[in-house]
């Protein structure tokens, strides 16, 4: 372990004693082809995968996190990837069952599972109710089939909303993803589209601005001139339109991507963003473990190859397990928590640094209508200042 040099953090910020909720996550690597924007970690294989040899796995880093922090409960669970929905039901079941060898998992646990929407997968969808699976979250990143085909998906809109639809009746959650701010998209038919999107969605919606990924094939093109996102000015206009439409639609935004109706927000997702306690298990997956005091950032081997063959002999796949420092703890707590509509508790923020935020910085970015008071006393971004949110937490966090 590194970081036995660095002064600890005085206080828990997440964990049981916090009262606090306890999220695991499980990696799939595997995705059938990769996406030209994408820069998550997931792999195209031509061999078949051994699923019942990744349930062994998963099934022993379960185990060796859950001897580091026994005694929690799992209010959430999280299949992300990749493509989660290429496993089998009986593999999901088989890990849903691990984790419940390791903690108890709460009667109400939030058991999410990202999908790609085309019609096999949505065939798997009822096996994964069967599973203990009660939310999807599906990419189904735009409705125009150009749009599709020029973001690499290999399904059509129709598709995808015959997905949704299935996925609508099986489960009792589920949330879809859109890309924004594409190539050529302009603010008119951006409108159109979320517009035509949003009588399709139920509690929750994803929308994210197109990021031009580094050592992506979109970064390729994007240096050569022949892809071109919108300019300042129109992604501003963008995420304003957006926020209109959402806003109208009785889905505000809860976080800067993320839109729900209240009570709909994904509960695991907020474990990241009120900086909670969360297992990461799988190929570079990343956790933040609380334990005798201590905050632990933990993050695996990415290769999947490599993560099977450091599990099958260690047990584990870590390849970081770092003590926090007070001051990275807190930078942490306020880069997430400003993400949220919610804020943040201003004193739960100095109980972690162990000082108070900087008060000249707080009224200069207050003057600039950069960030707020809520009425529950919390310090928040505004509406205004939430497209500059990365200069406003590097303002505060300096
Ligand atoms: C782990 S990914 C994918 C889930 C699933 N494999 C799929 O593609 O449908 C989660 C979401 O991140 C978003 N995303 C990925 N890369 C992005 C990028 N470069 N810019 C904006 N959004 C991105 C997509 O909306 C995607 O659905
Ligand atoms: S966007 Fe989804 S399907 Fe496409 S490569 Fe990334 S993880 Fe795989």
């Amino acid at each position: 372990m590194s970081g036995a040099d660095k002064s600890i953090s005085a206080v828990r910020i997440g964990g049981p004693d916090a009262g606090s909720a306890f999220g695991v996550y499980i990696h799939w690597p595997f995705c059938l082809s990769k996406c030209p924007y994408c820069d998550f970690n997931s792999h195209v294989r031509r061999e078949q995968i051994d699923e019942a040899r990744w349930v062994r796995a998963f099934s022993a880093e379960i185990a060796s996190t859950a001897a580091r922090i026994a005694g929690r409960v799992v209010s959430t669970i999280f299949f992300g990837g990749g493509t989660p929905s290429l496993m089998q039901p009986k593999t999901v079941a088989a890990v849903i069952d691990a984790i419940a060898g390791g903690w108890p998992i709460a009667a109400d646990a939030e058991i999410t599972l990202e999908a790609n929407p085309t019609s096999v997968e949505a065939e798997r969808f009822r096996g994964y109710r069967a599973a203990g699976v009660n939310r999807v979250s599906l990419g189904v990143q735009a409705l125009d089939d150009r749009a599709l085909a020029a973001l690499g998906r290999t399904h059509s809109t129709r598709e995808a909303l015959d997905a949704v639809e299935v996925a609508r009746a099986v489960f009792d959650h589920y949330s879809f993803d859109l890309i924004y701010g594409r190539p050529e998209q302009t603010p008119e038919q951006w409108s159109r589209e979320l517009r035509a999107a949003l009588p399709e969605a139920g509690e929750h919606v994803s929308l994210y601005q197109l990021t031009i990924e580094p050592e992506t094939p979109f970064a390729a093109l994007h240096a050569a001139g022949k892809l071109r996102p919108p300019d300042e000015d129109t992604a501003r206009i963008l995420y304003d339109v957006t926020q209109e439409i959402c806003g109208a639609h009785g889905l505000p935004a809860y976080e800067i991507s993320n839109y729900a109706r209240p009570g709909g927000e994904c509960r695991h997702n907020l474990i990241y963003w009120r900086a909670h306690e969360y297992a990461g298990i799988g190929p570079g997956a990343h956790g933040r473990l609380d334990i005798a005091g201590d905050r632990h950032a933990t993050a695996t081997e990415k290769r999947p190859e490599n993560w099977l063959a450091r599990v099958e002999r260690d047990g584990h796949g870590l390849v970081a397990d770092e003590v926090l420092t007070s001051a990275e703890t807190a930078d942490e707590f306020l880069l997430m928590g400003l993400r949220l509509a919610e804020g943040i508790d201003t004193k739960r923020y100095t109980e972690i640094a162990g000082r108070p935020l900087e008060p000249d910085r707080i009224a200069l970015l207050r003057e600039h209508g950069l960030i707020e008071t809520t009425a529950a006393g919390r310090m928040r971004v505004t509406q205004s200042g939430f497209p500059l949110l990365d200069s406003v937490i590097a303002d505060l966090a300096a």
